[in-house]
């Protein structure tokens, strides 16, 4: 075949150029025809529709049609038609096809459509070229550009925190430790304990669980940061929206109160949820009508509501005035649970809320304390079919107060002296957020388990691909 450019299928199906000469390469969705005549549907990942190839079964070598079956990979030259047929516009007529990968029918795991995402999780090197996974991670791709975007427009530096760290001092989960020393046979100190100090790292070093306190020394410099990578639980939490190997967005503001990270999030949330209806519409459109029939207008809702914002405390009194039995019970001072969560949120007000005032003892050691000593400037977005999607809060940058914090966490002033520093040396009000990268993902998609928006997802006992 002569050496012409690859046409994008995308841009065809979008193109009235009748009669021009095509090249487009792509897998095999399905064939069907008769011995006269046969038509592939064909997928090249650009777009969630497929486009028609119509071949005379009389202008090619039988070997060569008997090989193109679902899940093969073919290139085709040929001519863009006009479509007589339903559900098209375009349509190629095929002139020469090129087979680059066969897939034998009797084998290959996606011969026939309509599998369960259960199944599709065991084949997860293959799911991609399904039309759900597809969408997804079309849409994925749009978001990570749109927050890069939105942060660049705004005047926000991209800072990239260790992904393994000294440190354990964020104090959100179980952690997994990096280590290189030989497993059967560690250098053991005299107290019994794993000599860390022979270590690749001369400590003990883990998987970060959040980039946020690099992030904070970033904008004690640059004034406004974010992070955007990898963070690593090592909780034993199986359940839809938790995964042991997550994507978090991490923005740190100089200068910023809780008020001011308030409306960041919101304006922030409803730029990336505006920028998914204008340029994903098609792969939405599919998720829609295939999973979540409420998704287009549940994604127009979000963005057209403001945002409920209320206490914790008031939270609690609207969670036990409702009456209803929960798996957890609500009191002031406990954690709220999902179902507590989605009760606000989904029964309650109907819309986002955004809830502040935590008590101190349910969060972090740094988020700033309020004047009743009981409470901390925290803020947590809480999402319909999602519960929190972000958690943020303002910093305690009075270097006395977050010392007696630290001290009343056991946390070690030794592990976290650097953080410290920042207080001692040109300190400023400051604040922040993350915003978990596959929560986003699932509230833009509507799938509803984790598992199914990330391309290789880290859960207990699964790590295969
Ligand atoms: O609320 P979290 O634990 O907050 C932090 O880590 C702070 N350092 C953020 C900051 O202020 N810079 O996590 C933030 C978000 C959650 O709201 C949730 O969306 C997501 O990260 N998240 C998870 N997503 C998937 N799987 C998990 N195991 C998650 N844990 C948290
Ligand atoms: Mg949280």
């Amino acid at each position: 075949m002569e050496h012409i450019r690859r046409n994008k299928i995308a841009d065809l199906l979008k193109s009235k150029n009748f009669g021009s000469e095509v090249l487009v390469k792509g897998w095999v969705r399905s064939k069907r025809g008769n011995k006269n005549i046969n038509f592939i549907a064909l997928n090249d990942g650009s777009a969630i529709h497929t486009i028609q190839v119509v071949a005379e079964v009389a202008n090619f070598p039988e070997e060569v049609l008997k090989l193109v079956t679902t899940g093969s990979c073919i290139a085709v030259k040929g001519t863009l038609v006009e479509s007589m047929g339903q559900g098209q516009s375009v349509e190629i007529q095929a002139g020469h096809i090129e087979v680059f990968g066969t897939a034998d029918p009797e084998t290959y795991p996606l011969q026939k459509k309509g599998h369960s995402l259960e199944f599709l999780r065991e084949i997860a090197h293959l799911r991609p070229r399904t039309n759900t996974f597809g969408a997804v991670l079309r849409i994925r791709h749009a978001m990570a550009f749109a927050i890069h975007k939105y942060f660049n427009d705004q005047g926000f530096y991209y800072i990239h925190a260790p992904i393994i760290t000294g440190s354990d001092a964020e104090g959100a989960g179980a952690m997994f430790r990096v280590t290189t020393l030989d497993d059967k046979n560690p250098p053991v100190l005299p107290d019994g304990h794993v000599d860390y100090s022979q270590d690749f790292f001369g400590k003990e070093t883990k998987l970060t669980v959040s980039g946020q306190l690099e992030a904070e020394l970033g904008a004690m410099a640059l004034g406004l940061v974010y992070t955007f990578g990898p963070t690593f639980r090592a909780e034993n939490s199986n359940t839809p929206r938790h995964l042991a190997e997550f994507w978090m967005i991490e923005p740190e503001m100089a200068f910023y109160d809780i008020h001011d990270d308030m409306d960041l999030a919101e304006d922030f949330l409803k730029y990336l949820i505006r920028y998914a209806l204008e340029n994903c519409h098609d792969d939405l459109e599919f998720l829609d009508k295939m999973y979540d029939n409420e998704l287009i207008a549940r994604l127009n809702e979000v963005v057209a509501d403001k945002f409920v914002r209320l206490t914790y405390t008031e939270a609690v009194e609207i969670l036990i005035a409702s009456g209803q039995s929960w798996e957890f019970p609500v009191d002031w001072g406990t954690d709220l649970q999902a179902e507590h969560e989605r009760y606000i949120v989904e029964k309650h007000f109907g819309k986002p809320v955004i809830l502040t005032g935590y008590p101190k003892d349910i969060k972090a050691f740094y988020m700033k304390m309020n004047e009743d000593g009981k409470t901390v400037r925290a803020m947590d977005v809480l999402f319909p079919k999602i519960g929190e999607i972000i958690g943020g809060s303002q910093r305690e940058e009075n270097l006395d107060a977050l010392l007696k914090r630290i001290h009343e966490m056991n946390i070690p002033e030794k592990d976290v002296w650097w953080y410290l520093d920042t207080r001692k040396f040109g300190t400023a009000p400051h604040a922040g957020f993350g915003l978990g990268f596959e929560r986003l993902i699932l509230f833009v998609t509507g799938m509803s388990n984790i598992r199914d928006v990330i391309p290789f997802p880290r859960t207990p006992k699964n790590a295969e691909f």
